[in-house]
């Protein structure tokens, strides 16, 4: 068995230490990445001078044909060929000769891979800010469709105070706008070249980094070779955010359980974003709001695991790092896919803005608005606040409705109870920021302005 290292063993490794070892099975995704940065190498030797134009040429069509090869599902991987940087070294040398063996010049597959993981970070980040952006979209659309309906706003699971469905709509909607912003920050600070770093401490000929950061994109070039190949913040910095739209996600997916059940039914799922039961033909099930739920979890762990890999790691390359690629790929596909699901859920959902109503006109939902009246009146706060509870107390012990005791209530009157009727309380959130009519007209312009500018950035 030839392997990259065949030279100093006298043996061939052993089938189960290749069976560990090897990473193919899953950094093949990262074949196009690869073969990008062996592109910026070959060129940056050939540039200063350590392969002649041809040989470059040779290796350059070389990966070329690789790429066509990966691309026709008809490139063969050999026993010996533990990772993505062996099959493509390997392939490019049976096919340029002698220019292929020149290919690893100055370069450690340390440098190699991390440069690789850049790059596949820096695009698939942007992905999901544009499907983030779409779900924020849809949010955006279905608070504008839900003019002024409300419902019950809620704390400790509670009825609290109506609020506006918009305003509820987009309070998950700036929550996601925070997460683009967190993608482009993370996609900001990896945005910088490992390749030429070599194993760890750059290499005895000139090579040209920057050239090489330039020519694949990067914004910047390492300033310390054994920075360069051994952190990987950059990765749990991108499952950080992952988990956090994860986690956002979570949150919108149990409201949607909570709202589709038969106990609240404010909302109900589209035939085509639900499913059945395989025993029960009556139900009709929330299952993408629930993985939403539970795939935080995954994504947490994918985070959490490889916070651990990281911990205690000797500079400076260890094989540890390879257990980076994994959980990133995965958080990644399951964001995305969870982003995609989520977005067609949300447009397609029914809200039940009857349903919302009623259980937000309850009149005790308006009992702080009975207490900023008596404020209003010069009545401190905290006796007006007893005035009302007391109020409630007794409408709850069966004495009278709370409409009847605020009545006959000589602090109160009828005028105070007038505030109980039907969708005023809402109509009293003026403060800026607030779940009432008057200031979600600037909030609506502010979300959009805001998704605007981020669709301009990330597409
Ligand atoms: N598959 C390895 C990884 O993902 C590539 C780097 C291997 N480097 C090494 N010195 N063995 O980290």
């Amino acid at each position: 068995m030839t392997t990259l290292w065949h030279g100093r063993f006298a043996d061939d490794p052993a089938e189960e230490l290749m069976a560990y070892t090897a990473s193919i099975g899953f950094d093949e995704r990262l074949a196009a990445d690869d073969i990008a940065g062996s592109r910026a190498h070959v060129k940056m030797l050939a540039q200063v001078g350590l392969l002649s134009d041809s040989e470059a040429d040779q290796v350059l069509a070389a990966l070329e044909q690789i790429e066509a090869e990966l691309a026709a599902g008809v490139l063969v991987f050999e026993s010996s060929d533990e990772d993505i940087h062996t099959v493509v070294e390997r392939r490019v040398t049976e096919l340029a000769g002698v220019a292929g063996a020149k290919l690893h010049t100055g370069r450690s597959r340390n440098d190699q891979i991390a440069t690789a993981l850049r790059l596949f970070a820096k695009r698939e980040l942007a992905v999901i800010a544009a499907d983030v952006l779409s779900l924020q979209e849809v949010l955006l659309e279905r608070a504008i469709q839900a003019g002024d309906s409300y419902l019950p706003g809620y704390t400790h699971l509670q009825r609290a105070q109506p609020v506006l469905l918009a305003h509820h709509l987009l309070a998950h909607g700036w929550a996601l706008a925070r997460d683009v912003q967190r993608l482009g920050d993370a996609r900001a600070r990896l945005d910088t070249s490992p390749l030429g770093a070599g194993a760890l401490a750059g290499s005895s000929l000139p090579l040209n980094p920057e050239a090489t950061a330039l020519e694949l994109g990067f914004g910047g070039v390492f300033e310390n070779s054994m920075d360069a190949v051994s952190d990987r913040d950059f990765v749990a910095e991108s499952l950080f955010v992952l988990a956090l739209i994860g986690i956002h996600l979570s949150r919108l997916g149990e409201e949607i359980v909570w709202w589709t059940s038969e106990e609240v039914a404010f909302a109900s799922l589209d035939d085509a974003y639900a499913t059945g039961s395989s025993m029960l033909p009556q139900k009709k099930n929330p299952d993408i709001a629930e993985l939403a739920r539970a795939k935080a979890g995954r994504l947490i762990g994918n985070l959490t695991g490889l916070l651990a890999t990281l911990k205690g790691l000797p500079l400076a390359y260890n094989r540890d790092l390879q257990e980076d690629k994994e959980p990133l790929f995965d958080s990644v596909d399951q964001v995305r896919l969870g982003l995609r699901a989520i977005v067609g859920l949300m447009s397609t959902i029914t809200f039940d803005v009857q349903a919302m109503a009623a259980a937000a006109d309850a009149p005790s939902l308006a009992a702080i608005d009975l207490v900023e009246w008596l404020v209003a009146d010069g009545m401190a706060f905290r006796d007006a606040h007893g005035v009302v509870g007391e109020l409630v107390r007794r409408s709850l012990d069966g004495e009278a409705s709370l409409v009847d005791l605020v009545r006959a209530d000589l602090r109160l009157g009828n005028q105070a109870a007038e505030l109980l009727n039907p969708g005023v309380a809402v109509g009293r959130r003026s403060t800026q920021g607030g779940a009432g009519t008057v200031p979600l007209d600037a909030q609506l312009e502010h979300f959009r302005a805001a998704l605007v500018e981020d669709r301009a950035r990330f597409g």
